[in-house]
């Protein structure tokens, strides 16, 4: 079983080669401590950050990729940087729909996420159903071949080595499971990035606003602009070993979801 749960995919990069966190850079072995700082500091006022700096929308492409997730009863999900777990939630509300109509056993769905706090904050929400787990997307406490979906939603860009956590998430998911990541990405037309670019500026004040917390928000807005475009995190994914990847933009790209299969 432990072998069966340690990582296939240690990275050999230097601790000390420099990193991006936001518009700084930082040695590889600092990010994730900044990074779980950025969430500590967070964690209380996350959700209804999200409603603030996306006016709501961010439900919206949660449900979307659920819907494309398509949970059936019986099915298990992981949800990785599920943070306060509004994707594990939709999942098991989804599912249940599903055993309703159909009949079933039910669905089930685990958040890991590597901060406590955020888990802290998604439990004090009362999500019940929903399994709990502290871990690093770069090293999931899971076994191989054991979800038939595993989410991550506004998390592969926290991630220091990306292309870890992305062979990671292909190792839990059995033959035949879906992948799907939902993030930032880049608008599609310049009069949205022009927009965007505008309300962006704006995200750290409304963070020190609703959360007093202007540095954190710092951190994403210049962590949003930093992440890949679409194209180029697809080819991330092939290179992962994802089968048929593709790509869906949502608000003109303002978010992109990602999905693939393991195969
Ligand atoms: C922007 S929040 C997204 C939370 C949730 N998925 C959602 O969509 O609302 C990013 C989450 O990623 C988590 N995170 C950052 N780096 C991580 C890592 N290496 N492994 C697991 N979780 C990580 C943070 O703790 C935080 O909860």
């Amino acid at each position: 079983m432990l072998a069966a749960m340690s990582s296939t995919t240690t990275s050999t990069r230097a601790p000390d080669e420099p990193v991006s966190f936001g518009a700084r850079y930082v040695p590889r072995a600092e990010k994730g401590r900044l990074v779980r700082g950025v969430f500590d500091s967070v964690a209380s006022r996350y959700d209804l950050m999200n409603d603030a700096m996306s006016l709501g929308v961010h439900r919206v492409w949660k449900a979307m990729t659920i819907a494309r997730a398509n949970p059936q009863p019986g099915e298990r999900l992981i949800d990785v940087a599920g943070g306060t777990g509004d994707l594990a939630r939709l999942w098991l509300k989804t599912a249940a729909a599903a055993s309703r109509r159909r009949g079933g056993p039910s669905a089930t769905a685990v958040v890991c996420d590597i901060n406590e706090a955020m888990v802290r904050a998604g439990r004090a929400r009362g999500r019940v159903g929903l399994g709990w787990v502290t871990g690093d997307a770069e090293r999931l406490p899971f076994p191989d071949r054991t979800a038939d979906a595993v989410t991550i939603g506004f998390g592969i860009r926290n991630v220091t080595d990306r292309a870890a956590a992305l062979a990671e998430m292909r190792r839990v998911l059995k033959p035949g499971g879906r992948f799907l990541c939902l993030e930032f990405s880049k608008p599609t037309t310049a009069a949205l990035a022009a927009a965007y670019g505008l309300w962006s500026k704006a995200i750290p004040s409304i963070g020190a606003a609703v959360a007093q917390d202007r540095a954190s928000y710092d951190y994403l807005v210049e962590s949003i602009r930093r992440f890949p475009d679409q194209a180029t995190f697809l080819r991330e994914l092939e290179t992962a070993g994802f089968a048929r990847a593709t790509v869906t933009n949502y608000s003109g790209g303002i978010v992109a979801l990602h999905m693939g299969w393991r195969i």
